[in-house]
């Protein structure tokens, strides 16, 4: 049985509030008795993603389990390598694959520089393609990015989901080893399907967002924090918990 911690969208800026809820956040994933598989984070880590902004995600963003990220709209890529990849800057797309013990996870990166809305190139989908094909049937395989494929009935967001999806479905239907496809990016909690396969986003640790029959404001920063637990067992079900993390504020 696998376990996933997933949060997203922490948009760390140096504001104190942030920076509380995403200790919350931690702190609760990293005190868990477990067993956790892993624990991923599917991007806008940044707020605005300059090198201070991503020293702060690289203290923050640090777990005894395996954790794993992904680029957002909000990120930047040369900062995000540099400063929390350590590696060498460069501009192309931030893609990584993670092989544990039975499972594989697909960081993909769905950010279009200078833009909100996500795509997936043709780079990004060869490498995916490279990553599946090199991984045998039974063992599952979660493919992340920052960009919702689907509609989520917001219009807000709608506009700024993932575009050219039916590139994305036709590879994944060609391998059964994908088990579920993991987002982040509306900042509220939502279970859909895409290509036949469960379709999970994580809730948002910085806000919440309020959907279009709702009162309020478009973002609720008022909410606690959340995170999603996937739960996928050895028949390939796939269960996912939603957990509010409450606290001061
Ligand atoms: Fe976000
Ligand atoms: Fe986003």
């Amino acid at each position: 049985m696998i376990v996933l911690a997933h949060l997203s969208d922490t948009h760390l800026d140096g504001r104190e509030q942030r920076a509380e809820r995403t200790r919350r956040v931690l702190d609760y994933v990293n005190t868990l008795p477990g067993p956790v598989t892993a624990v991923l984070a599917t991007g806008d880590l940044a707020d605005h993603g300059t090198h201070t902004e991503y020293e702060e995600v690289r203290k923050a963003l640090i777990s005894p389990h395996p954790l794993f990220t992904c680029p957002g709209n909000h990120d930047k890529r040369e900062p995000y390598r540099s400063v929390l990849l350590g590696e060498q800057a460069g501009g192309g797309p931030i893609n990584r694959v993670h092989r544990l013990d039975g499972a594989v996870f697909a960081m993909c990166d769905s950010s279009i520089p200078g833009r909100d809305d996500g795509f997936l190139d043709d780079e990004t989908l060869a490498w995916l393609d490279d990553v599946l094909a090199a991984t045998d049937a039974d063992t599952p395989v979660f493919v992340c990015f920052h960009h919702p494929p689907v509609r989520l009935y917001s219009p807000y967001l709608d506009e700024i989901r993932l575009h050219g999806e039916d590139r994305l479905a036709m590879l994944i239907r060609r391998y059964p080893q994908v088990a579920a496809v993991l987002c982040g990016h509306a900042h509220t909690a939502a279970a859909s399907t895409f290509a036949g396969r469960p379709l999970r986003v994580a809730p948002g640790v910085v806000s919440t967002l309020k959907l279009p029959w709702e009162h309020g404001d478009l973002l609720d920063y008022d909410q606690p924090p959340a995170i999603a637990f996937h739960v996928l067992d050895d028949e390939r079900r796939l269960t996912t918990h939603y957990r509010v993390i409450p606290g001061s504020r």
